[in-house]
């Protein structure tokens, strides 16, 4: 009877699974779309030749992956920021490299491109680290400090080591939400006290954001954090 039974019961839970999963991929899926509006432009066409709309959009979800796996640590829907697409726009501006807008619409600009010296696909590749990165956090719904949102779209590039060589050096900065790579070697510091305090601060400033969730995860104000920060690499920086 037990032997009769278990190759039905093992279609059984092969279905059953085969149907959950199912139901959680379509849940978690996100389309990349890439807008390339700027074909003729020099950069424009660096880009077409150097890195692509294909590897773009599979870079995209790699990074998105990435965000919710380590950097957020987000393993269910729940948890993440509902995203049903995010666009990428190749664009003729200046004045940025790269900004995101309406919460899942990030341009990149081609002038940027086209004047970077050194290799274009790796620049592109850590900018697209950075900007999914404001795709995908939570800001405190606006309240949030744009220092430490900067602070932890750089923490991103630190981590997937995607960071150039001129990256802030452990230690540097005049204070903790100066933002960009400052901030993100501060949050690295924050990270070695409490273990993905990166993570957990991100969930901390879904809905709101107060400068003592620092020491509600850390034990210790953010001011008291900077000085031992400070302290700890004094002279070295
Ligand atoms: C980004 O580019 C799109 C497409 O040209 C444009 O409609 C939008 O206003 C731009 N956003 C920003 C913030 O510049
Ligand atoms: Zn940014």
């Amino acid at each position: 009877m037990h032997l009769a039974m278990a190759p039905y019961t093992i279609f059984m839970f092969t279905l059953l699974t085969f149907l959950l999963s199912f139901h959680g991929i379509d849940a978690n899926v996100v389309k990349y779309n890439v807008y390339h509006i700027a074909e003729n432009h020099p950069g424009g066409i660096k880009f077409t030749k150097l890195i692509g709309i294909p590897y773009t959009k599979q870079l995209m979800g790699k990074i998105n992956n990435y965000l919710w796996s380590t950097i957020f640590q987000q393993n269910t829907d729940a948890d993440r920021k509902i995203v049903e697409s995010v666009d990428l726009y190749l664009k003729d501006f200046k004045g940025a490299e790269g900004i995101t807008w309406w919460s899942s619409r990030i341009n990149v600009s081609v002038v940027y491109l086209d004047g970077y010296q050194g290799d274009l696909k790796w620049e592109f590749t850590s900018l697209m680290y950075h900007e999914m990165t404001h795709v995908f956090q939570w800001n405190g719904e606006g309240k949030a400090p744009v220092g430490l949102t900067e602070g932890i779209a750089d923490y991103t590039i630190l981590k997937a080591n995607y960071f150039p060589p001129a990256f802030a050096k452990p230690g540097s900065g005049d204070k903790w939400d100066q933002g960009y790579d400052f901030t993100a070697r501060f949050l690295e510091y924050c990270d070695s006290l409490v273990p993905n305090f990166v993570a957990k601060l991100n969930k901390r400033i879904r809905k709101t954001f107060d400068v003592s969730f620092f020491k509600e995860l850390t034990g210790k104000p953010v001011e008291q954090l900077w000085k031992d920060y400070k302290a700890k690499y004094a002279g070295k920086n």
